[in-house]
């Protein structure tokens, strides 16, 4: 292997070419290569500006989750994902809750955060005692950028010292509280505190004896964890009604046996982490379809799960008054205007065929979607076994694609 340079100037095919000389490309995978990036349309202009040294595009199966009743408003639900089972269980559990009521979605809070992280000598007490000036100086400073998000109801809700790490008075956090309107806000978020950030380090020199030392900015960054930016979704009927899709099981068979292996998930890290991975099943795709950041949502998701120190379900279930009731609560930092989501043709369109949501109503989508994948894996699991059901359509189409490659 050697360093290769300039590869970023050269366009797509001088790129291939140049790949060829350092790793094993036969014809066929030329070819491949070339076929998926030969679309000489506005498109792919559009594409190849989403990321560095691009030479192909790498195509996944764009496709539609029909019957989601989500507080009574009906979706055909967008998905991209690269196994065949994910959407066949989504719709499955889509079309049993549409004739059940339906998913029942709630926006708990949209609270976003990014922190200022300085090193500074001085006393944090005193810092504390002007720090209603500060926040003053910090709001003022990013008046060019926060006018616009104020207007489409966002902008800076809350500044705050955090003083965890007090004992050690090496270095010290600002929090910033962000609300981003139908924006994820990351761009917005950290343009604000870099700009923040640089009038800390003054505010703190004009402000304090030398002895106290100037302040360093370590750096400045929005949090992915966002805790309360959080959405619900519940599907609730008469465990009678469970009797369509209980197999061999009774109803009450069907949803004790639910219940137990939901109680397992909370209970067992090795369980939990397979349950909230058949959630994120069906929320990547719905994530990956309207290009939003699915990383950001996996990392506060896993996070989230093991908020009270232990990871753990993302779901809930309770059999109270022979009701059925089902619920997925978890953080969702989603965007409908701006970044990727804005420009990709595809992502545009998987807005449209979802009637244009607003960010809250994507949450209230996706959350509802990640709860309907999940029920269909613990169904399968509990009835017929996952084998059958749930990954024979992910073999057989494995075993066909191979067949037509070889
Ligand atoms: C497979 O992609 C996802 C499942 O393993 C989830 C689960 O076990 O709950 C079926």
């Amino acid at each position: 292997m050697q360093v290769i340079k300039g590869f970023s100037k050269l366009n797509k095919t001088e790129k291939i070419e140049a790949l060829k000389r350092f790793v094993p490309l036969n014809d066929l995978q030329t070819s491949i290569l070339k076929f998926f990036n030969n679309n000489p349309t506005d498109y792919e202009s559009i594409i190849e500006n989403l990321s560095e040294n691009y030479i192909s595009n790498y195509v996944l199966p764009f496709s539609i989750a029909p019957n989601f009743k989500i507080n009574d408003k009906w979706y055909f639900v967008p998905m991209v994902t690269e196994e065949s089972s994910v959407v066949a269980a989504a719709a499955s559990s889509a079309k049993f809750w549409c004739e059940h009521g339906g998913f029942k979605s709630e926006i708990i809070g949209t609270k976003k955060i990014g922190q200022i992280y300085f090193s500074w000598k001085g006393n944090i007490e005193k810092l504390q005692n002007k720090f209603s000036q500060l926040k003053e100086k910090l709001l003022l400073c990013t008046k060019k950028l926060t006018s616009g998000m104020e207007k489409r109801g966002g902008g800076i809700t809350g500044i705050i010292l955090n003083k965890e790490n007090k004992r050690k008075n090496d270095y010290y956090i600002v929090d910033v509280e962000f609300e981003t309107a139908d924006s994820m806000g990351a761009n917005f978020i950290n343009s604000c505190l870099e700009v923040m950030g640089t009038e800390l380090t003054l505010f703190i020199k004009n402000n304090f004896g030398e002895n106290e030392g100037e302040a360093e900015i370590i750096m400045a960054i929005l949090s992915n964890l966002t805790p309360d930016c959080l959405v619900e979704s519940m599907v609730d009927c008469d465990i009678n009604e469970l009797s369509e899709i209980s197999g061999n099981l009774s109803p009450e068979q069907f949803s004790s046996k639910f219940s137990m292996a939901v109680q397992i998930a909370h209970e067992n890290v090795s369980r939990a982490v397979t349950h909230n991975k058949g959630i994120f099943n069906g929320i990547d795709a719905v994530l990956l379809a309207t290009a939003n950041d699915f990383r950001a949502v996996e990392a506060c998701g896993h996070a989230y799960a093991a908020r009270n120190g232990k990871y753990s379900a993302l779901t809930d279930m309770e059999i109270s008054n022979n009701r059925f009731r089902y619920k997925l609560r978890m953080p969702l930092s989603l965007g409908t205007v701006g970044g990727a989501t804005s420009v990709h043709p595809l992502a545009r369109t998987a807005l449209q065929i979802m009637h244009n949501p607003s960010a809250l109503e994507l949450m209230q989508i996706v959350a509802s979607v990640g709860l309907a994948s999940n029920f269909a894996a613990i169904r399968s699991l509990i009835t017929d076994g996952i084998q059958k059901g749930h990954m024979r359509l992910h073999l057989t189409n494995t075993l066909a694609r191979r067949r037509e490659i070889k």
